[in-house]
């Protein structure tokens, strides 16, 4: 199946309006903070969706996503993109400036002069973020929106609190009830990471929620349907109850019901079945393979990182990495004493596994990295063919007499 875009200008113009402060009820106008899984149409959403719907009502958007700014330190990343964005709205002046790589611009004549050291964002006194989304709104003559993709990895920064702060700070100074002239997006794939920027009374946007996106459904399935036939007429009519049971297992992922969708469209693969239920064994093969994996990396922890991902996967936002009740329960699995240091080097290990299992902010909180794994923990639990987190393989005794540092 080729790349095809489904749009929600529905879910997107409700945002908008709600960020813009139009929503009658439940405004978001003091930030809307959404949570959807991993590869559910986030990045998409914001960027083919709301991006436009936004810029439909005459907004600046500034759209950043940290996913792929794991190495580089995601506020310098910030930094550059609002700079970017008031180069390019400063006008010719400041594009000139740019050029001639002059460390501030000057603008306007006489009394509406306008000076701005865009490159220094955030590094010199009075280049503050609040000033530098002003300079925006003034030089663009526009309400500006800035969303921030994986907004949760601003968190692994040193400086990723104080920026946040300042986002909230910015928000606070430039928007007057009615009149909202910073709009705040940050998006996750993780309600319990994304939580950590507005769930705990020290965190920068505490009091607000964290909303879920709604993953991409019915209309999704029935419009994709739509799309098959017309590519493959050959195909006949489609099962839309099959198609939209197949992309819940798939967990409403579109790249991988596409993929399945292609593989079921192989002759080869069909062995003389039919669509459907090529489609259904082609999807069962994809959840059984991802389950194998999971089920794998939790077989080759240790006994002691076994035990302390249990913990983690069992309480979820609530786990306190060296809480009492962390180490009881990581004792009672292990059946002996376990020491802070030793859950320390676990949660270590945990989070340099590649891909990593366990996610640290900056604040030394602890979540899951891939979150899907809470449910296929818990269907092994349903099913009993939980494999005691203490087992005692050889290779367990082996690690449970060396220390695991
Ligand atoms: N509305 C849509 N119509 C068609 N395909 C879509 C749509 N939304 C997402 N997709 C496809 O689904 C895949 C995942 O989308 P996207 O990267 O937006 O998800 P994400 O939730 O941001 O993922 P990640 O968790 O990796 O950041 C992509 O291949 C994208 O093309
Ligand atoms: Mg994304």
């Amino acid at each position: 199946m080729p790349a095809l875009h489904f749009p929600r200008p529905a879910l997107a113009g409700e945002m908008a309006r709600s960020l813009m402060g139009q929503a009658k009820f439940d405004s978001e106008a003091n930030g809307l903070f959404l949570a959807a899984p991993r590869r559910t149409g986030k990045s998409t959403f914001l960027r083919a969706d709301l991006t436009p719907a936004l810029q439909a009502l005459g907004v600046e958007v500034i759209y950043l996503d940290f996913w792929g700014t794991a190495k580089g330190d995601p506020t310098d990343a910030l930094y550059a993109e609002v700079s970017r964005a008031l180069l390019a709205n400063a006008g010719v002046v400041a594009r000139l400036a740019e050029k001639a790589k002059l460390a501030s611009v000057k603008l306007g004549a006489g009394g509406a002069s306008l000076e701005f050291d865009a490159t220094r964002i955030g590094k010199a006194p009075g280049s503050s973020l609040t000033a530098a989304f002003r300079e925006l709104i003034e030089a663009s003559g526009k309400r500006v929106a800035l969303i921030l993709d994986e907004a949760q990895d601003l968190l692994i920064s040193p400086d990723g609190e104080a920026v946040l702060k300042e986002l909230k700070a910015a928000r606070d100074t430039l928007n007057l009830p009615g009149d909202v002239k910073l709009m705040l997006v940050m998006s996750g794939s993780d309600r319990d990471k994304l939580g950590r920027i507005v769930n705990t009374a020290a965190a920068p946007f505490y009091g607000s929620r964290v909303r879920d996106m709604p993953v991409l459904d019915g209309d999704y399935v029935r419009w994709l349907a739509g799309e098959l036939v017309k590519a493959y007429p050959s195909l006949g009519v489609v099962d839309n109850a099959l198609l939209a049971h197949i992309f819940d297992r798939l967990g409403h992922r579109p790249a991988e019901f596409d993929r399945v969708i292609g593989e079921a469209l192989v002759p080869t693969h069909r062995a003389g079945r039919g669509f459907d239920e090529t489609l259904l064994e082609r999807a069962q093969r994809v959840v059984e393979g991802e389950e194998a994996v999971y089920a794998d990396r939790f077989a080759a922890l240790t006994p002691t990182q076994r035990a302390v991902l249990t913990v983690l996967l069992e309480r979820g936002p609530a786990f306190s990495p060296f809480g009492a009740e962390t180490l009881a329960a990581c004792e009672k699995i292990l059946g002996r004493k376990v020491a802070t240091s030793t859950v320390q080097a676990a949660l270590n290990k945990l989070r340099d596994a590649d891909p990593p299992l366990v996610w640290k902010s900056n604040r030394g909180e602890y979540a899951l990295d891939d979150h899907r794994m809470v449910a296929w923990y818990r269907a092994q639990v349903a099913a009993s063919v939980r494999p005691p987190a203490g087992a005692g393989s050889t290779e367990d005794r082996k690690n449970r007499a060396a220390p695991e540092h």
